[in-house]
């Protein structure tokens, strides 16, 4: 199983029709768009591969831990939630709810599959498109929000006000992303890849706090950020 990016196709087999025809997932938002008149905005190049691949690149407990989510944190929200390699382990940590947001129903389903079989029970799963219609939270209401391997959106600082928005005064906004280099072996198009400082900077414009003490390397393929919303 795998969530699409706009150039993989379902092949959909169409029984009166009886030819198969090629279905993208950039069709069914089109789609969608022309009967609902809403626009969809899946973030560009956010497809990801095979589960256990993607599972393979991450140690989320480690990742949680040194970003400081392993502590103090009651409610927090996943920007873009994918399989839930972080969701869960975070669901681990946290005292409240855990909500995991994602555009692909399929994600959801099999985010909220995992949670049961784990037996965990305060995670929110929901289909959401964050970028159209943000993340759907109260203002001021959440300890922590993470931005993992998603921050080569278009709007990346429109993504961090709305996490900025959500977080409570003091919150914590952890970004992790994909090393700015050519030879690991997934990532979003190195054109579209950012820097790590590019991140503190649209961070710094969306209103957060970010000391260098709080950029961390995480082997073998990621860095990590920690910022802070000020109080005032
Ligand atoms: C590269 S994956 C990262 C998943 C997860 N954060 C992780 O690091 O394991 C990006 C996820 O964001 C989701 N996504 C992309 N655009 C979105 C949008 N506009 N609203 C909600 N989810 C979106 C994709 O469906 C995909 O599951």
């Amino acid at each position: 199983m795998g969530c699409n990016c706009s150039n993989d196709h379902f092949r959909r087999s169409d029984n009166n029709m009886k030819k198969t025809v090629k279905f993208s997932l950039l069709d069914s938002y089109k789609l969608l768009q022309q009967t609902t008149g809403e626009q969809y905005m899946k973030v560009r190049d956010s497809g990801m591969p095979d589960e256990q691949m993607w599972a393979d690149f991450f140690d989320p407990v480690g990742i949680l831990s040194t970003l400081g989510l392993d502590r103090g944190v009651d409610d927090l929200v996943e920007f873009g939630c994918g399989y839930g390699t972080f969701t869960l382990a975070a669901a681990g940590f946290a005292a409240g709810t855990v909500y995991a947001l994602d555009i692909e129903p399929e994600m959801v389903s099999v985010v909220e599959q995992k949670c049961r079989k784990a037996g965990i029970d305060n995670v929110r799963a929901r289909v959401r498109d964050f970028v159209t219609d943000g993340a759907g939270l109260a203002e001021n209401s959440l300890d922590a929000a993470l931005l993992f391997n998603i921050l080569h959106h278009q709007n990346p600082v429109g993504l961090m006000r709305e996490a900025h928005r959500v977080l409570k005064p003091n919150g914590k906004l952890a970004v992790i992303h994909w090393n700015y280099d050519p030879t690991t072996p997934r990532g979003p198009a190195m054109e579209i890849r950012p820097r790590p400082e590019q991140c503190i900077d649209w961070g710094k414009t969306a209103g957060f706090h970010f000391k260098e003490q709080n950029h961390y390397d995480l082997p073998p393929y990621h860095y990590g950020l920690l910022f802070n919303k000020p109080f005032m």
